[in-house]
């Protein structure tokens, strides 16, 4: 399967690294500085790729979204139409950016703000880096 990255730091990094390794074909993207798409993609071997968060999003039948709380209008802008596309998207609300009112879920505000017509998956709020980096396996289970 294809998938974009959009956000290649801790999340979308490790997250890319596993999925490259399980055979699927990566596309890292979103960075200030893009020579680190560049090293990470080389990093991760033949089946990495970057380019810019609109070029991820016209690769991929999947994206996984994982910026900074306060880089998500940014992203969005820069990803452009999201319609047909799955998107996991792993985003918390911490740091800087507009929060969710009270009682309102991060899920619930992000299907607010963010582009209709994608058809969105939310990450469990578990996921985490060192999960993304270590025990993420194409059947789900932990590795050996
Ligand atoms: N880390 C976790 O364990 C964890 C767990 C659950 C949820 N999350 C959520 O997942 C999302 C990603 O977290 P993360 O830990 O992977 O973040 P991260 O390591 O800081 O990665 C953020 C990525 O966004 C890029 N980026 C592009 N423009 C940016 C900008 N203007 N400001 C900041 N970064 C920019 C960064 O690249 P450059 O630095 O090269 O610009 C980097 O590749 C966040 O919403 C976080 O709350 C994280």
């Amino acid at each position: 399967m294809r998938i974009g990255i959009i956000g290649s730091g801790r999340i979308g990094g490790n997250t890319a690294r596993r999925l490259a390794e399980a055979g699927h074909e990566v596309r890292l993207s979103f960075a200030r500085d893009p020579a680190s798409l560049v090293q990470l993609a080389g990093e991760i071997g033949p089946n990495a790729s970057e380019g810019t968060p609109a070029g991820a999003v016209a690769f991929a039948e999947v994206i996984v979204f994982a910026v900074p709380w306060g880089a998500i209008p940014q992203a969005l802008e820069q990803a452009g139409s999201l319609a047909g596309k799955v998107v996991i998207d792993t985003t918390n609300q911490f740091g800087s950016g507009p929060q969710p009112a009270g009682g309102q879920t991060a899920a619930q505000f992000s299907r607010r703000s963010s582009r209709p017509r994608r058809r969105a998956a939310r990450a469990p709020s578990g996921w985490c880096s060192g999960c993304a980096a270590t025990t993420l396996t194409p059947s789900g289970s932990s590795p050996a």
